[in-house]
Formats: structure tokens, sequence, C-alpha cells
């Protein structure tokens, strides 16, 4: 399976950026595991971060894998045309939170993809991305 990783805004300063609620882990870091992650399960994974929605929608449209992991950010309490996009590609989608956003302030609690996605890891930390990962596999088996 070929599969996209996205990440939204901010996501490209993980380790440096709130690292007491995402962790020291800089965002290469977790890439490179969540590539070898897939590797291990006979997939391939590439990866994009921006801080445009339209930059993701843009990626997303691509339609150049098979599976997507998204890490929305905000947008994923916003968005509706990243919720309309990831609806309309037409392939699995799993939403990835490092943190609980449930546990933390209410307009987090919001999550507008949820219904175009086909499952949610929330609140795992940064080994969350190869949880996601193994969410979309199993789903595909
Ligand atoms: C986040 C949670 C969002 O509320 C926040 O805006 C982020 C990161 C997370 O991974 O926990 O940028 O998506």
């Amino acid at each position: 399976m070929r599969i996209l990783l996205l990440n939204g805004p901010n996501l490209g300063r993980l380790g440096q950026r709130n690292s007491e609620i995402y962790g020291r882990s800089t965002l290469a870091e977790v890439v490179e595991k969540a590539i070898d992650h897939a590797a291990r399960r006979g997939s391939t994974l590439v990866a994009f971060q921006s801080n445009h929605e339209g930059a993701l929608i843009d990626r997303l449209e691509q339609l150049d894998f098979d599976g997507v992991v998204i890490n929305p950010g905000a947008l994923g309490h916003s968005s509706y045309a990243l919720r309309d996009a990831v609806e309309g590609i037409g392939r699995p989608a799993v939403e990835i939170h490092i943190s609980d956003v449930h546990a933390r302030e209410p307009f987090r609690h919001v999550l507008v993809l949820e219904d175009v996605v086909i499952g949610q890891v929330i609140g795992r930390g940064t080994d969350g991305y190869l949880e996601a990962i193994d969410l979309l596999l199993d789903r595909q088996a």
C-alpha cells in the first residue's frame, strides 16, 4: 500500500513547539519512524506537511496513494474544505492527534473530519502515527 502521511499547520515545529504536550521528537524523526514502520509492513510512505489548507488539499488531489494518515492540526477542528477533500478522494483515511484533544480546550473537542475517516488515533503521543498506519493497513487487509 502507498500511504500518504499528511501533517497540517504548526506540525513542522514538532519537538520545539509545546514539547510538554507534543513531545520532543521532531517531524523529521516522526516521519523516519513512520517510513520504517510502513516498510516493515510491506508498504511505502511519503510525507507532506504544510501550514496552508489549500496546499494540503492540492496534495490530496494528486491521488498518488492508496490511503492517508492525516494529522490536520487545528484545521481538524474547523476546516470543512479539508473534510470535503478527504471525503472526495475515495480512499481510506485515518486521523491522528498526538495530544488528547478531548481533554483540552473545548474548541479542540470538535473534529470535523470524524465522519469521513475510517478511524482516529487520539492522545497516544507521536507513536500514534504508527498506530494510525496499523489501523489503515489492518482495515485494508
Ligand atoms: C494536534 C491537536 C490540535 O488541536 C492542535 O491544533 C495541533 C496538534 C495534535 O496532534 O494533538 O496542532 O492536532
